[in-house]
């Protein structure tokens, strides 16, 4: 069985003050893996964070270094100790413009780096009404394997977050993400990597009521955690959920 992964995605939250607050009210949660994602100018605050809390970011550039100005580097994140990054969020497609080559391009930079990267999948929900949740899941996962292969593919984490969960207080049923989740991870059996090792999160609108039951699920890994990790207790509670 994998150990679960929780991340916290505070988005572009925050502040130094309310950080202390929140970094001094979490505690490690044994046998599973938290991570905290945080906006670039918090990483090098979050250098003193509780022991049992890895570091990562939200998003980072698709180019090594050079010209790109307000980009962020893969190599800068990992001399901030950084060991994961959120690559192809939902809000990062839909508000930035980025589509599915260039998801796979900043998964590639993050890897090159020996950075983790997290590469969100999901639909719209008219997405699925239309029927089209696994044709646009494998649709997001295929340009990542066309760019990085068998053996990139297998050095990554994924998170399933349908779009219509995000942020909207209404969760995919634990059912709808198992369901999503067994479909993904079918698709990885089909492009010959060891599927089993690879971890798959969910993540909208998970809370501390109920983060257990989709957790329970044998195919969800863990959770992308946007508005509850901002609240210590609540993020406490769901990380003991993936306990
Ligand atoms: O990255 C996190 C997801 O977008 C979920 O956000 O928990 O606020 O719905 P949420």
């Amino acid at each position: 069985m994998i150990k679960k992964l929780v991340a916290g995605n505070w988005k572009m939250n925050g502040s130094l003050a309310a950080n202390e607050a929140l970094l001094a009210a979490l505690q490690p949660v044994p046998g599973v893996d938290v991570a905290l994602c945080v906006p670039y100018p918090y990483l090098a605050q979050l250098q003193r964070r509780p022991s049992g809390f890895e570091l990562g970011a939200q998003d980072v550039s698709e180019f090594a270094a050079g010209a790109y100005t307000g980009e962020v580097s893969a190599a800068m994140l990992t001399d901030f100790g950084c060991r994961y990054v959120i690559v192809g969020h939902s809000e990062r497609r839909a508000l930035f413009g980025e589509d599915d080559l260039t998801v796979a391009r900043k998964a590639s930079s993050a890897l090159s780096a020996g950075l983790v990267p997290i590469v969100c999948v999901g639909e719209t929900l008219d997405e699925r009404e239309a029927g089209e949740v696994t044709a646009v899941i494998t649709r997001q996962l295929a340009a990542v394997a066309d760019l990085l292969g068998q053996e990139g593919l297998s050095r990554l984490v994924l998170a399933y977050e349908p779009v219509w969960a995000i942020g909207s207080g209404r969760s995919a049923t634990a059912e709808q993400a198992e369901e999503a989740h067994a479909a993904m991870r079918g698709w990885l059996a089909g492009q010959g990597v060891d599927a089993g090792v690879i971890r798959i999160l969910y993540g909208g609108s998970v809370k501390p009521d109920n983060a257990a039951e989709l957790f329970a699920m044998p195919n969800v890994d863990g959770g992308l955690i946007g508005g509850a990790s901002l609240v210590a207790d609540d993020f406490m509670a769901i990380c003991r959920a993936a306990g």
